[in-house]
């Protein structure tokens, strides 16, 4: 487990045929597929991942603002104001739409809410706590396709439903209205010219359901119970947003400008990352800042353990977002997403997901935390997030809702 960031940025610059990461995530390949990122090392991995940049860039996110601030509405109408509620089922909820609304083109209806059931219900799963544990222990890759397993029944089932999908997309039948990364997979293709095949378009998009899913919606029950518990953060969050939308709807051109809240959202990331270390594995001895590691051990560069470290974030421990405007972190200092060839492709996503979720939400609501709240990192599956859901209280400040 490494927590020099000097370590680290050799790690994330060494050559990626000397550190593998897909061998350290073999036991996903059950469900993620062959021909997923997350799996693949090497050349292979290059040309997966490749055809997975274009739709998850930067610039890409303006089509997606409206279905994410939509969303965000529809669920927060729900909230019950005055008593004090974990917000976690709701970022659950608002992710996943969103991502088949972006990821699959999906329009609100029975195709979507049938869609959300069935990956729901999959996912679950993979939240236990001792979900690696098992997934470790039981021989995982035998088992996979057996009707027997529920995991594996539903994920078949799901198959199913997304070759369908592909198809139909091929066939030109479309009830799609924006842009989507089914759609961008559909047209991407191969250095060599060759288009993408249905089992390397369904890998994908598991992939990005399983990686962006449930990160995204712990990341922003994390965020949200650190600014509640701030209300001098939500004052300045407040007063930033007034100042940049005039009290309008959120649009695109807006976000840019939200300087603070982009603060909170690293602060929060830093202090609470919900993947606390990645992992290489050595393929040939290598030396780290001056130190020999043998082949075949897993090295971990912990963002926790560098997020914490007092000469990078002084008082480490206090939530401070303008330390993100007072100075610029290097990927080997501030890395919730990992670095090098392997860094999350939906970091973008994520970033302006978060952004548009947190400034819908507190254009409609003060939170506030209740009494004695307190979260503890707990393990849902993998990642990290709130023991208590990110429990808050809020009170609206608008009328419309
Ligand atoms: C706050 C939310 C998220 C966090 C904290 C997060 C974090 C990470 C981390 C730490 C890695 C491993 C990077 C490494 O090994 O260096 C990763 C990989 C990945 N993430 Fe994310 N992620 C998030 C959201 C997303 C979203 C929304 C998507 C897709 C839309 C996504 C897609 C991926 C993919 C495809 C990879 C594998 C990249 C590769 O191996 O080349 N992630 N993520």
């Amino acid at each position: 487990m490494l927590s020099d960031p000097n370590a680290v940025r050799e790690i994330f610059q060494a050559d990626p045929d000397l550190l593998h990461s897909g061998e350290a995530n073999a036991l996903f390949t059950a469900t993620v597929g062959r021909s997923s990122v997350l799996v693949l090392d090497g050349a292979p991995h290059m040309r997966q991942r490749r055809t997975l940049v274009p739709p998850l860039k930067g610039e890409r996110m303006r089509a997606f603002l409206d279905a994410m601030r939509l969303e965000t509405l529809e669920a927060l109408s729900s909230w019950p104001v005055g008593t004090p509620f974990p917000t976690l089922p709701t970022m659950r909820r608002v992710t996943l739409r969103v991502i088949l609304r972006t990821g699959l083109g999906l329009q609100p209806g029975s195709e979507l809410d049938r869609f959300e059931r069935k990956i729901e219900t999959f996912l679950s799963h993979g939240r236990q706590r001792y979900a690696l544990v098992l997934m470790t222990i039981v021989p995982i890759e035998r088992l996979a396709g057996s009707r027997w397993v529920p995991l594996f029944r539903q994920l078949s089932d799901l198959d199913d439903d997304l070759f369908a999908l592909i198809s139909a997309r091929r066939r030109g039948e479309r009830n799609v209205t924006s842009q989507n990364v089914l759609d961008d997979l559909l047209a991407a293709k191969h250095e060599d010219g060759a288009p993408l095949a249905d089992r390397e378009v369904r890998d994908a998009l598991i992939t990005i359901l399983i990686a962006g899913h449930e990160t995204t919606a712990l990341a922003l029950a994390w965020a949200l119970s650190e600014i509640a518990q701030h209300p001098d953060v939500v004052d300045r969050l407040s007063d930033e947003l007034v100042r940049v939308t005039g009290g309008g709807p959120l649009a695109a051109e807006h976000l840019p400008a939200l300087e603070y809240l982009d603060g909170a959202i690293r602060e929060s990331l830093r202090l609470r990352p919900v993947v606390p270390f990645v992992v290489r594995k050595t393929m040939q001895p290598i030396s780290i800042t001056g130190r020999e590691y043998p082949a075949g051990v897993v090295l971990c560069p912990c963002s926790y353990l560098v997020h914490q470290r007092e000469e990078l974030y002084p008082h480490a421990g206090e939530f401070r977002p303008e330390r993100f405007l007072e100075r610029k972190y290097g990927p080997h200092e501030w890395f919730p997403f990992g670095g090098g060839n392997r860094i999350c492709l939906g970091m973008p996503f994520a970033l302006y997901e978060m952004k548009v979720l947190i400034a819908t939400l507190l254009s409609q609501v003060r939170p506030t935390r209740p009494t004695g709240a307190c979260s503890k990192a707990r393990r849902y599956g993998i990642v990290l997030g709130p023991d208590d859901g990110g429990r808050i209280v809020v009170q609206r400040t608008r009328a419309d809702i």
